[in-house]
């Protein structure tokens, strides 16, 4: 998924040092990206630590409609320009950001009737896409188009009310016309954990898959603070986007706070991507804390002088650098969780998750299960179980002593109240 950049040897052995060189050592293939603005790049501290960190930039703002087509038929593209000749003179991936959005949204495009708007939706992205042509990784196609909140329904815009639910699919269409090298990818927020609008989406995308409508990827945003923490199924609901043949992508990661309590955060997250295959990258949105859209919240990496924080270690850490652990020997202790299906009736089923101890040995282990909405858990064994919703965490109910690749078993018999769908296995951790 990688295009492929000037990838000068100054350039390549400042970021030995960085996050992106360490992602890379943990996943190969995978990036660490942060989004950029044009306006900054002249700062000399900005563009430093952007280059010595970061394998892949995200235009914060250029990109957007109002940025690229202020007025219908005219186009213009230097901001974005800046930050794409910039981010390839570095030798990272751009990510394209982003096509159809009812935000930052000119209003000769609102103003449009249905038949312009259709022709104006497609131009646009013919024209942006046609610009960055093979220069960008992956494209937010359509960002933000289901409400937030429990309703799962669509959100309101001009495409939406206009064009009504075929509008998205009909811009995937387009784009993978107009940059076929391109990941089309579907881009939304407080969709990270397993919820009533991520399910809405995995419903597109599990549609889109069926039908053969271009997707390629899914984006989570990724923007956490006290009242939207990470929530503890990121992984699971990472897991079940890849496992309908889409790659997943942290694309807006910022995390409210200070301290440990931010870098545990992050560390969460960057855990969670690691643990799915087909998460294939990670984007914080923004260098530093001084210019993000959030920055009260000091939500990045790096402080407003540029200096790293814990979180960045936290990071490091977690992408098997520094302190963190990761590498055979050390004695980190790791586990994997599966899921099968043991008995099966009308009304319920029993199943089974097999605890497998990673490369070294581990004294205990818990494991996280989400069960569908209206699923009710009538009895667990060999594990005792805590609940948060229908999230599930399990942990030995004796001894949690595995030897190195060893396995461990606990079940449950479910009631399924209508609903057939499989639980869905989230993080194992390991002590
Ligand atoms: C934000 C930018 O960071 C701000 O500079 C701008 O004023 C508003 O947009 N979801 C998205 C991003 O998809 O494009 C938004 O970026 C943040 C929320």
């Amino acid at each position: 998924m990688r295009t492929d950049g000037p990838r000068g040897a100054a350039a390549r052995e400042a970021r030995e040092r960085g996050t992106a060189a360490r992602l890379e050592l943990a996943r190969p293939g995978r990036y660490f990206g942060t989004a950029v603005a044009a306006g900054h790049l002249g700062e000399a501290d900005y563009a430093a630590t952007l280059d010595r960190e970061f394998n892949s930039a995200t235009p914060e703002n250029e990109m957007k409609w109002d940025a690229t087509e202020p007025s219908r038929g005219t186009f213009t593209f230097s901001a974005a320009d800046r930050v794409v000749d910039h981010a390839r003179a570095q030798g990272m991936d751009v990510r394209g950001h982003t096509l159809v959005w009812h935000s930052q949204l000119p209003s000769w495009v609102g103003a449009l009737g249905a038949a312009d708007l259709r022709a104006a939706m497609n131009d646009h992205i013919d024209q942006v896409m046609g610009r960055y042509k093979g220069q960008i990784h992956s494209w937010d196609v359509v960002n933000e188009a289901f409400q937030d909140g429990g309703s799962g329904a669509r959100r309101s815009s001009p495409f939406q009310d206009k064009l009504g639910d075929g509008y998205i699919e009909e811009a995937f269409r387009t784009a993978r016309a107009a940059d076929p090298a391109a990941k089309l990818c579907y881009n939304d927020y407080n969709t990270d954990g397993v919820n009533a609008k991520s399910t809405a989406v995995y419903a597109m995308v599990k549609d889109f898959k069926a039908r053969g409508v271009p997707i390629d990827c899914v984006g989570f945003q990724g923007h956490f603070n006290s009242n939207s923490p990470v929530p503890a199924d990121l992984r699971a609901n990472l897991q079940r986007f890849a496992d309908l043949g889409v790659d997943v992508q942290i694309t807006e990661l910022d995390i409210e706070g200070s301290g440990t309590a931010q870098a545990d955060a992050y560390a969460r997250v960057v855990d969670a991507c690691l643990a799915v295959d087909r998460c294939t990258g990670i984007t914080v949105w923004g260098v530093t804390d001084k210019y993000s859209w959030r920055s009260g919240g000091t939500p990045l990496l790096f402080d407003g002088n540029y200096d790293a924080k814990p979180a960045y270690d936290a990071v490091l850490a977690a992408l098997g650098g520094d302190g963190g652990g990761g590498e055979p020997g050390e004695g980190t202790a790791t586990c994997t969780a599966t899921y099968t299906r043991t008995a099966d009736w009308n009304s319920g089923y029993n199943g089974q998750i097999t605890v497998t101890a990673g490369s070294e040995p581990i004294s205990s282990w818990a494991a996280t299960v989400t069960f569908a909405a209206p699923q009710q858990v009538q009895a667990t064994w060999n594990a005792t179980p805590s609940w948060s919703g229908n999230v599930m965490t399990a942990r030995p109910s004796w001894n949690g002593t595995l030897a190195a690749g060893a396995s461990t078993g606990f079940g449950f018999t479910v009631s399924k109240n209508g609903s057939d769908a499989a639980p869905v296995v989230g993080g194992c951790t390991a002590s």
